[in-house]
């Protein structure tokens, strides 16, 4: 047996392979805190729950869902971003519900490219930008995102053959790992360079509802123009503490959300309709859980800043996601500093550098860990220096 070449050049999976050093160290006896992935400890609203557990018992609900998500979760899609971001949408044609946004990310490469063809990707940047390309035989061509340029591409610096190459441009603001979030200015710049150059942008918004002192994330169609040349990914995922559910949509660009779904349509068979109903419920509540959530985040982003001063390492406070990005002291690299951290702390950071070269010299805190744990965490990274 011989595995498919895309595979074998495919690098690991970076959180598969931070959950294989934290269970070899809990091996070890070590009481690990991983301040690693995204993924909130809090549970799901019970409202959410209730609407699962009612639907899961309707056998209506046990039979393959309908491949473009049922009319219901759309319409209800449709008023979040009406309500959210003053945004319409068609129901048949511009909304697309997924299976996790990560999913729809992942497969909206094989819709656009070609072997050969160029992706222009954020770097540092979500692993599967650079994976999906890599998946579809494209070439990625990073963005690098610089603190001097406040983590935002600089478009002017992308070579003009290559931007003519390329069939995609990927963003995500609020920014995973950097925390970074973007005005609607950089998002006008996205949209002209795109017509210029006929790219699709995709914009990954899997943050938009975690944001703290008042800021409030745009969406990138917000932006005239945006939906003629693009897509945005959004996620129920970290909104509603519902990572392990799987459900996100995309919307925007009718020809694109009709290429992703041809894909989907012969690859997947949607979301369980009792998913589709708790996801429902969740869209259409109060928010308040959310506001609840991003007080508890903001608690925390304090908690941390408060620790990494006294470190005297160098950080941006974010003012959305649920990340801190975090200059490594002199003298380490991203690697040898999270290595440090787990050896002496028994701490999980993720090392800046595997989001992409430019994240070198980085690595990303998170902030989906108990306020207890996440106390105990700095003080044995502050005792380890
Ligand atoms: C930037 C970004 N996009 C997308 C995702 C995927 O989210 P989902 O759970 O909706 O697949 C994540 C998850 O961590 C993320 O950080």
């Amino acid at each position: 047996m011989k595995q498919a070449q895309r595979i074998v050049s495919l690098p690991p999976y970076l959180f598969a392979e931070i959950d294989k050093k934290i269970a070899q160290k809990r091996a070890e006896g070590v009481d690990v805190i991983s301040l690693g992935i995204g993924d909130p400890v809090e549970p799901t609203p019970s409202y959410v729950i209730d609407v699962l557990c009612k639907q899961a018992r309707n056998p209506e609900n046990h039979r393959y869902p309908s491949y473009f998500g049922m009319l219901e979760f759309r319409k209800a899609v449709a008023c979040f971003c009406k309500k959210r971001f003053d945004l319409n949408f068609n129901l048949n044609s511009e909304i697309l519900p997924l299976i996790g946004s990560k999913e729809g990310i992942a497969h909206i490469f094989l819709a656009f490219i070609d072997p050969g063809d160029i992706t222009l990707i954020p770097d540092p940047g979500y692993p599967v930008y650079n994976v999906g390309t890599l998946l579809a035989g494209g070439k990625p061509h990073y963005m690098p995102l610089l603190s001097k340029n406040d983590f935002l591409p600089d478009l002017t610096k992308i070579d003009t053959e290559v931007a003519r190459k390329a069939k995609i441009m990927f963003i995500n603001y609020p920014n995973n790992p950097t925390s970074a979030v973007a005005s609607v200015e950089f998002f006008k710049e996205a949209v002209s360079f795109a017509k210029k150059y006929d790219i699709l942008v995709c914009h990954d918004n899997a943050y938009s509802e975690i944001a703290y002192d008042g800021y409030v994330p745009p969406s990138f169609l917000e932006v005239s123009g945006a939906k003629d040349v693009g897509i945005e990914f959004q996620s129920l995922s970290k909104t509603y503490n519902m990572t392990g559910w799987r459900i996100g949509f995309a919307v925007g660009n009718e020809m694109a959300i009709e290429a992703l779904g041809r894909v989907k349509t012969n690859i997947d068979s949607g979301i369980f309709n009792a998913i589709q109903y708790a996801g429902i419920a969740a869209l259409e509540s109060s928010q308040d859980s959310v506001k609840q959530m991003c007080a508890l985040y903001a608690k925390r982003r304090d908690t941390v800043a408060a620790a990494l001063n006294r470190m005297d390492l160098e950080f941006t406070t974010p003012k959305a996601t649920i990340y801190v990005w975090v200059k490594v002291p002199e003298g380490y690299t991203s690697e040898s500093f999270a290595t440090h951290v787990l050896e002496k702390a028994g701490v999980v950071v993720s090392p800046g550098n595997a989001y992409g070269p430019s994240g070198e010299g980085y690595i990303r805190i998170t902030l989906s860990v108990k306020d207890e744990r996440l106390k105990e965490a700095l003080a044995r990274i502050e005792n380890s220096l």
